[in-house]
């Protein structure tokens, strides 16, 4: 399967395809003629996938690699100069690439390292959790993290190819798998009803494996036309916003150390989809349709939290300056807008525990 995003002469193609890692070396070689390639991973990831790649690129290619530790804390401004310095050891020049091949965590890196090296050098996406696939390997986002806070630095830079191999995902763990199936589940609520009866219908991801090709292109083709309409996040991709306001709340609220973005994004679509469902802005029944499918694909619902604190964040956050609020909210399953408001829209319900 193979999807085109279309942003003029930033246009690139997706390809979505069981086992396409196999087939690296011609997909790349259709949109990149250069001669070398530095290839970024993980040392969880890298193990498990990098001499597939690297086999089928060599004999076109001159590679190289460089694997740094798994997690969020890779994700840093500090490891920038160790990636600039092995593209300068490798004599990457700006008609060669580099691949990013791991998580969203390496993609975002990697993608920032190569929008920056040399004032831009080729970008290749190989993303190989469920989130990355389905959501930050598409759209262009680029971003490390600061001390005092996440993607803090980044830059609009878009791929020139993205290879999606559903079959990666047979090594990621539970917790990783069920923190992309927040994201599916979110296209589903904004976007595509069909989708999320396709959920509601398989009691598992384990059950819904064969179908992954069909559901993963679904979640990337909702993004590109999302970002088609919007390269620079200004108005329609806000959407891709729902549940977010609380989310973002929780995982701050927690230091990061408690839910994953993921489980917070679940627990902030249902509470917001609940609260707007009291306010007559959402459809009733809509909320616990949410619950269930968070449930199916073990993800949480609430967190324990007087809303209070949660508001005292919000109000603090500087993107709420002057009062003003953007909520994303669902009229029904499928059918999403913003709501623009103010913080009252949380006050009135400071007495809940969510
Ligand atoms: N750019 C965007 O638009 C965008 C959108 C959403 C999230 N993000 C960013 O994405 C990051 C989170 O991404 P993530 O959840 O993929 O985290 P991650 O990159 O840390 O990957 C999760 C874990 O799974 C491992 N892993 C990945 N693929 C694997 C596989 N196939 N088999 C075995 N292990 C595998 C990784 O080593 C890591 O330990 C955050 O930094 C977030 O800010 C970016």
């Amino acid at each position: 399967m193979k999807l085109t995003v279309n942003l003029g002469k930033n246009s690139y193609p997706i390809h979505i395809e069981n086992y396409i890692l196999r087939k690296a070396g011609d997909i790349i070689a259709e949109t990149f003629s250069g001669k070398r390639i530095m290839i970024v991973s993980d040392d969880n990831v890298y193990p498990l996938y990098g001499d597939i790649i690297e086999k089928n690129l060599c004999s076109s290619y001159e590679c190289h690699h460089l694997i740094l530790p798994h997690g969020e804390a890779t994700k840093s401004f500090r490891s920038l100069p160790e990636i600039y310095s092995a593209m300068l050891k490798a004599k990457i020049s700006r008609s060669d690439a580099v691949i990013a091949l791991g998580g969203g965590v390496i993609g975002d890196l990697a993608g920032f390292a190569a929008a920056s090296f040399l004032r831009g050098v080729k970008f290749i996406q190989i993303p190989t959790s469920l989130l990355a696939q389905v959501d930050s390997s598409v759209g262009g986002k680029v971003a490390v993290d600061l001390p005092e806070g996440k993607n803090l630095v980044g830059a609009f830079y878009q791929p020139s190819v993205v290879l999606i191999d559903p079959f990666v995902l047979s090594t990621l763990n539970k917790r990783y798998i069920n923190d992309g199936m927040g994201e599916v589940i979110k296209y589903g609520c904004i976007r595509d009803n069909e989708l999320f009866l396709t959920l509601e219908k398989h009691g598992s991801f384990d059950s819904l494996r064969d179908q992954l090709e069909t559901i993963i292109k679904r979640c990337v083709d909702i993004k590109r036309v999302i970002v088609e309409h919007d390269e620079f996040d200004t108005g329609e991709r806000m959407l891709l916003n729902f549940g977010h306001t609380l989310g973002h709340t929780i995982e701050q609220y927690f230091q990061y150390g408690r839910e994953s973005h993921g489980e917070a994004v679940a627990i902030g679509m249902y509470q917001i989809s609940l609260l707007a469902q009291m306010k007559g802005l959402t459809q009733k029944g809509v909320a616990a349709r949410i619950l269930d499918v968070l449930e199916t694909y073990g993800l949480p619902s609430e967190c324990n939290l007087p809303m209070n604190a949660l508001t005292e964040a919000i109000r603090l956050d500087k993107k709420n300056l002057g009062g003003h609020l953007n909520i994303v909210l669902l009229h029904d399953i499928g059918d999403s807008y913003v709501h623009p408001t103010s913080i009252d829209f949380f006050e009135r319900y400071n007495d809940l525990i969510i």
